[in-house]
């Protein structure tokens, strides 16, 4: 019985190890999900991942006056998908 104990508890920690693989593959993930970026502040910005993307999107929209991130995206997080005049509307706004 003792030795079924070990073996448990091996097997404890090999799924504790891989599931703490998974999250830091997880938080390496944090890339931008586009495949190009068409703007110099999101080039410059998805170098350092989406949470700077965000983070970059939230000052140009506050400076900008914008209320809401729907007004560009049609669904946000993960793949903030673009509508149609995102790219007219970020231009219009003062953004590069
Ligand atoms: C004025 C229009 C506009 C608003 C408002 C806006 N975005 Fe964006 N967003 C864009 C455009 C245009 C792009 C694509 C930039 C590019 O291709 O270089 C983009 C790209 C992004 C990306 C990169 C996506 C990726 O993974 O490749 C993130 C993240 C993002 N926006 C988050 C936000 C968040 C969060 C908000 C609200 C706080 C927001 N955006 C509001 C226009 C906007």
């Amino acid at each position: 019985m003792a030795k079924l104990g070990i073996l448990a508890s091996i097997a404890m920690m090999i799924g504790a190890l891989s599931f703490a693989t998974v999250r830091s593959a997880d938080a390496e993930g944090d890339s931008c999900q586009h495949k190009e970026q068409k703007t110099e502040m999101m080039k410059e910005a998805c170098k350092k991942g989406q949470g700077a993307a965000k983070d970059a999107m939230k000052a140009f929209m506050k400076k900008a006056g914008i209320k809401s991130c729907n007004q560009c995206h049609s669904k946000l997080a993960p793949t903030y998908t673009l509508k149609d005049d995102a790219y007219e509307q970020f231009k219009k706004a003062g953004g590069k």
